[in-house]
């Protein structure tokens, strides 16, 4: 049995993962490790530098050089970033766009750019006691991960639920279109021949559809405590 003070979140995007994830922290004091944001902040920087985002070598070059810290303000989780000897940036209000959405679903499809920021991601949760949230960090990035779930919810009701958050940001935008989007993505993450998104065999499934968030995140926070008998 694994003891590492890890709680793994996986799933598709709009699960609810993000709230869950962070409510999930909060509750038990623990560190939020945002895996997603890492792949969007890697995306943010490519374009600011005019790099392509299919231009592996490059892109993978940027993602050795990337350092990130985050911070957990409240229901923000702050975000700034590194590349190289530069000044840090903080990137936070440049990652959830649509057009840096589709950039880090490319950038994250790629092998060694995948491999470039898994280093990274196991010295953000080596000192345990965080709550990690991504596609495979039940899988591939902690797979001695104590506590590991697989969040879901059916596409329509994913989509619903990222609709929401894009016009309560003020973006006008129309459910088809977030719909299409959602779809096209969950084929590109479960397709994608590099750590494919997929249910860690010890992952426990949390299916949220029709399910209030905050039951779910009754659930998992429990399951955790129950887990490393946390009081
Ligand atoms: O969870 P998110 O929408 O912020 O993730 C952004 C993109 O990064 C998404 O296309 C999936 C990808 N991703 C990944 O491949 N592996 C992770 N551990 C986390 C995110």
């Amino acid at each position: 049995m694994n003891d590492s003070r890890i709680c793994t979140i996986d799933g598709p995007a709009g699960a609810g993962k993000s709230t869950v994830a962070k409510a999930v922290a909060r509750s038990l004091g623990w560190q939020l490790l945002d895996t997603g944001a890492i792949y969007r902040a890697l995306a943010v920087v490519a374009e600011a530098r005019a790099v392509a985002w299919d231009a592996e070598p490059a892109l993978a070059a940027l993602a050795t050089e990337m350092n990130v810290r985050f911070q957990l303000e409240g229901d923000r989780n702050r975000m700034f970033v590194t590349v190289g000897q530069q000044p840090e940036e903080e990137v936070t209000g440049k990652l959830r766009t649509p057009e840096i959405s589709n950039g880090a679903s490319a950038v994250s499809k790629l092998p060694t750019v995948r491999a470039a920021l898994l280093g990274l991601q196991r010295r953000l949760g080596e000192r345990g006691e965080v709550v990690v949230e991504g596609r495979d960090t039940g899988t591939v990035v902690f797979p001695t991960a104590g506590a590991k779930f697989f969040l879901t919810a059916s596409a329509e009701e994913r989509a619903r639920r990222r609709w929401d958050e894009l016009r309560a940001a003020g973006q006008d935008i129309d459910f088809a279109r977030v719909l299409g989007e959602q779809v096209a993505r969950d084929e590109q993450d479960t397709q994608r021949a590099a750590a494919p998104l997929r249910q860690a065999d010890d992952a426990a499934l949390v299916d949220s559809s029709g399910v209030p968030l905050e039951a779910v995140i009754a659930r998992i926070a429990d399951a955790v405590r129950a887990r490393f008998r946390l009081t």
